[in-house]
């Protein structure tokens, strides 16, 4: 038996996939993971893919980056593990010094924790306590939070209540506080047949109309900034974003961005909140910090978020909330040279050479498919619409698996790529160059055409 198989053999015997369906899975060979360099992954048979979702959507600067596994080694012998709960540790001060000038205006105070969405989580609890123990009729009237339609948040309950999909979550219904909701201005789904305009100037007196009326009773709003990824890579104009803010600040409704997906260069700014120049009262950030190596986030909040809970020890105000390893010195170290590199290789001024690679081979290899609907398109987030009827917006059913049968295709031609739902997922490695670039999307545009044909009538 081969190597491949065998490991093949304990992966279908013991292993249960996060967000994968098992029936579809156990039926495919599956790639098996060995090395990665640069912006490829190696399986253990040597074959070389393209990463084109960045290791779910982290990695910055390449796999093996030598600056980043040198420091994780000298840390490795120093010490791999202590905990933040009543100690500190160098490399997460040296962090905190690094990330602190880098940070939107305001933000001064960080709480690390593991994982994006345990950081998500820590954010509402934040603004949830801060209203709570702040105490009055008023103040603890403020016991909601409010979300984005079809946002995702991550997968603790606290924060699928922030991003609750009917598909995904309907079996969690009776223990999930679900968030009040409003629709983004995404014509795609929300206000079909209007024009980008119009949906926007409907979708803002939504926003301020929902303010009229919910605003008292909320804690706080989280949102994903101008790009809801998940979701299928929407995007709303920045102005969308600012009238949030500004409601925000009328209503006393404390902001969280969650910039888990577009923190660290992947929209072309540091953080998506950036593009808008909108301040935000707590910051939540994962993924990109370690530049995709190891599992670091923090929540970065204002001074006046902090405040709420710096009190004498009879006002109980303590934030009792945190993980075994948030804040890892190994990931620590590593997170700061991840900054330091951004900064010396201009990461921001690259990703935007690389957008623009990408919407020039979007144009030359995916417009002219007609099963490309809708290309969306930030800094190196990309999402291709696919419909099965070309011009009528109609889905592929999941029963065809599509986005499946596509992702396969492209490992065949040596590309890594990922669907959600009908959309194709684009966001390689923040230092991909221009002829990976046009791989990825020509090894795509392909694959979509090998499975679906050239034109209807082919699937
Ligand atoms: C916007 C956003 N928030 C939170 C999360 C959850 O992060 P994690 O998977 O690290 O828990 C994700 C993950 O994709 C995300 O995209």
């Amino acid at each position: 038996m081969s190597e491949a198989k065998r490991l093949e053999n304990i992966d279908k015997r013991h292993l249960w996939h996060p967000f994968t369906q098992w029936k579809v899975w156990s039926e495919l060979a599956p790639l098996i993971v060995d090395r990665g360099e640069g912006v490829e992954l190696i399986d253990v048979e040597g074959r070389r893919y393209l990463d084109g979702v960045s290791s779910l959507w982290c990695n910055v600067h390449g796999h093996s980056e030598p600056a980043l596994l040198g420091a994780l080694k000298a840390q490795a012998d120093k010490v791999c593990h202590s905990t933040l709960l009543g100690l500190t540790h160098r490399p997460i001060l040296e962090l905190a010094e690094e990330l602190a000038p880098l940070l939107p205006e305001g933000l001064t105070r960080m709480f690390f924790c593991d994982s994006g969405s345990n950081a998500v989580e820590a954010a509402l609890r934040m603004t949830l306590e801060w209203w709570q123990k702040k105490g009055g009729t008023a103040a603890r009237r403020k016991s909601a939070f409010a979300s984005l339609d079809c946002a995702y948040h991550g997968d603790t309950l606290g924060s699928v209540g922030v991003g609750f999909l009917a598909d995904f979550h309907h079996s969690l219904e009776s223990v999930v506080v679900q968030a009040r909701r409003v629709s983004p201005p995404h014509v795609y789904r929300f206000y079909q047949g209007m024009s980008d305009d119009d949906a926007l100037a409907r979708a803002l007196l939504e926003l301020e109309e929902f303010f009229e009326r919910e605003g008292d009773t909320l804690a706080s709003f989280i949102v994903e900034p101008l790009v809801q990824g998940a979701a299928g890579m929407w995007i709303h104009p920045a102005i969308y974003l600012r009238k949030l803010r500004e409601l925000c600040s009328r209503h006393d409704v404390f902001l969280i961005c969650d910039e888990v997906a577009t923190g660290f260069g992947k929209t072309g700014e540091l953080f998506a909140c950036q593009h808008a120049g909108v301040l935000p009262d707590l910051l939540v950030m994962g993924k990109g910090l370690t530049g995709g190596l190891l599992a670091l986030s923090a929540v970065c909040v204002r001074e006046d978020v902090f405040a709420g809970f710096s009190a004498p020890v009879e006002e109980g105000k303590t934030f009792f909330y945190g993980q075994t390893y948030a804040g890892n010195p190994l990931a620590a170290a590593v997170a700061v040279a991840n900054l330091r590199l951004l900064q010396q290789r201009d990461t921001l001024g690259h990703v935007r050479n690389v957008a623009q690679w990408l919407k020039e081979k979007i144009e030359e290899h995916l417009s002219e498919l007609p099963w490309v609907d809708e290309v969306r398109q930030l800094g190196v987030m990309t999402g291709v619409e696919l419909t099965a009827e070309p011009g009528s917006r109609k889905a592929f059913s999941a029963q065809q698996l599509v986005g499946v049968r596509i992702t396969q295709r492209a490992r065949e031609l040596g590309v890594i790529i990922r669907p959600l739902g009908n959309v194709m997922v684009l966001m390689p490695p923040l230092c991909i160059t221009r002829d990976d670039v046009s791989r990825l999307v020509r090894v795509t545009a392909q694959s979509i055409a090998d499975v679906l044909g050239q034109g209807p009538g082919h699937v």
